[in-house]
């Protein structure tokens, strides 16, 4: 059995649609000098889509690896503006399904997060599942049955865990709105999640998938989040677009 011990945490660094193109480049040349190398944490980055190459090429034979926010579920074909996950191989390591922006901004279903999950597996790269409960569902205590039904239909058809994968929770009230979660909260519902895991893929793979908390993450309240037994990282929007305050999240993941 893998020893909880043994989980290195990992900080995703979701820039959504966001940077310029030179800035991204700065952004991705600081962040390489700051945290290359740094031990006891997985570096994640997430640019916008047109700036995915220049990540790959910035960041190449460093530490830190390269991520999509989203993908298609074909892999290639008459698909006008979609990106399909074969065209991310050797680019990305990682993609991003399911975030809540994805889901409620773009109407994206629960069966189309299934979708990409398998297209992502079937190509090789390393899914990121974002999972989180929206406030109606907070208020009227139907919290864990969402998560559950997220998880189950995001990891539909997938008959073993993807190796390195990672869940990401984060509710959407706490996202980009300065309210994160208290870290009991979050500690709480990513137990749960770590133990749905569990059920469907055997108590290994719960103890070794890593849950990121995301939501209103940032410099100051990052530790609290890292004390946490099953909370292995965060996924962070706003603070990771500045390089001190992503780098200071980084280094207290590193240091938990
Ligand atoms: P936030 O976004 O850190 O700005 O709340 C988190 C996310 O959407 O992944």
């Amino acid at each position: 059995m893998v020893s909880p011990m043994a989980r290195v945490p990992v900080v995703g660094g979701n820039w959504k649609m966001n940077l310029a193109r030179s800035a991204a480049r700065d952004l991705l040349t600081t962040l390489r000098g700051t945290l290359d190398g740094l031990e006891g944490v997985g570096v994640l980055l997430f640019p916008p889509a047109p700036w995915l190459g220049d990540a790959h090429d910035v960041l190449e034979g460093s530490s830190l690896r390269v991520g999509a926010q989203n993908a298609y579920w074909e892999q290639k074909g008459a698909f006008t503006g979609e990106v399909g996950p074969a065209m991310l191989q050797g680019t990305a390591t990682h993609v991003l399904v399911g975030h809540s922006e994805r889901r409620i901004l773009f109407g994206e279903t629960v069966w189309e997060t299934g979708q990409k999950m398998r297209a992502v597996c079937a190509a090789g790269l390393t899914p990121v599942l974002a999972v989180g409960e929206p406030l109606s569902d907070r208020r009227s205590g139907r919290t864990e049955a969402g998560l559950r039904r997220q998880l189950t239909e995001g990891m539909r058809g997938i008959t073993s865990m993807p190796e390195g994968f990672i869940v990401a929770y984060e509710p959407v009230w706490a996202i980009g709105t300065g309210e994160a979660a208290t870290p009991e909260d979050a500690q709480a519902r990513c137990k749960f999640l770590r133990g749905l895991i569990a059920e469907r893929y055997g108590d290994d793979a719960g103890e070794a998938v890593r849950i990121q908390y995301g939501g209103s993450v940032n410099a100051e309240n990052a530790a609290s989040f890292f004390a946490q037994p099953d909370i292995d990282g965060a996924l962070v929007g706003g603070a990771s677009l500045d390089a001190d305050a992503f780098a200071a999240i980084c280094r207290a993941a590193a240091a938990s």
